[in-house]
């Protein structure tokens, strides 16, 4: 693996290793700084707090070199495109790259222009993937339920059809062997069928939750409604927002997921958010682990 552009087709093996080594970050307290002398850029062309600060975090902690390119006062805005702004950080001596870009496919584009040792890492591409967020998720499940994965029955609700995490999570589910994958959204937000390929598919929330054991909640982007896919945000709440009463028709140790930034009293209550089941900032917290795991795994690779 020189790259990490997607999900889809990442042998388990490879899956489990890095969750194996993120759990390891996760556990022992300290800063391994196993990648000093590395530069890596977080060359992000869409906002974000999240992901960018905690490759950011993660970086630092493996001791790196962390340039923070900012796309609103960089030369992007005199026009430079993705593909020179990548060489000239190349030639600065960058190694490693943390893309997100509204476009599908473009990190996967720089990645085949990339100078070799160039190492690239999709932060979020159009609706394609966002892996490290998948990847996070599987982590946060894994802690929440063991490794039981086959037996597991997971919900994935909302704009599914928009949704880079969605695919990821859908990848690494169905890697891992989750026996039951339900995806439940209004038919609009609904994807195509093959994304779908071995889910049960339905439009009733109540019977998407029914005795599942995790929820993973997606937001609702809020230009869909501009877009006419949406009636109206409290239309959407009646329909698909999770309510504790509708977290009912869970298992009673069901737990919650979203992967951020969350739409409060749209698809997710703050009772539900910052409730006893919500895994939420459990997520954010993985999401250093599993980006130091990420980072050192592509850049300073075990023999
Ligand atoms: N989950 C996620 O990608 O959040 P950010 O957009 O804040 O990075």
């Amino acid at each position: 693996m020189r790259h990490l552009l997607t999900l889809d087709g990442l042998p388990r093996a490879a899956l489990v290793h890095l969750l194996d080594r993120a759990q390891h970050y996760a556990d022992h307290a300290g800063d391994p700084r196993t990648l000093e002398g590395f530069a890596v850029c977080t060359l992000f062309f869409e906002p974000s707090t999240r992901t960018r600060m905690s490759f950011q975090l993660a970086a630092q902690r493996l001791g790196a070199h962390v340039l923070n390119f900012d796309v609103s006062t960089s030369s992007a805005r005199k026009g430079e495109t993705a593909l020179d702004t990548l060489r000239n950080l190349e030639a600065m001596g960058v190694r490693g790259f943390v893309v997100r870009h509204q476009d599908d496919g473009a990190v996967a584009m720089l990645a085949d222009a990339a100078q070799p040792g160039t190492v690239l890492i999709n932060a979020g591409d159009g609706r394609s993937a966002h892996p490290t967020q998948g990847l996070l998720d599987m982590l946060t499940l894994r802690q929440a339920k063991g490794d039981r994965f086959g037996s597991l029955k997971v919900a994935i609700v909302g704009d599914v059809r928009h949704s880079r995490v969605a695919r990821s999570d859908l990848h690494a589910l169905r890697v891992l062997g989750v026996g039951d994958i339900r995806v439940c959204g209004p038919a609009p937000l609904l994807p195509d069928a093959a994304t779908l390929t071995g889910c049960h598919v339905t439009q009733d929330l109540d019977e998407a939750l029914d005795g599942v054991d995790a929820v993973m909640m997606l937001r609702l982007q809020r230009e869909r409604m501009e877009e006419g896919l949406v009636d109206s945000l409290e239309a959407y709440h009646r329909g698909y927002g999770l309510t504790r009463q509708r977290l009912s028709c869970a298992a009673p140790d069901a737990v919650v997921l979203h992967p951020g930034p969350m739409n409060r009293g749209v698809e997710i209550t703050d009772e539900v958010a910052d409730g006893p089941q919500s895994l939420i900032l459990r997520q954010v917290a993985n999401g250093v682990s599993m980006r130091m795991a990420v980072l050192q795994t592509l850049l300073s690779p075990d023999p």
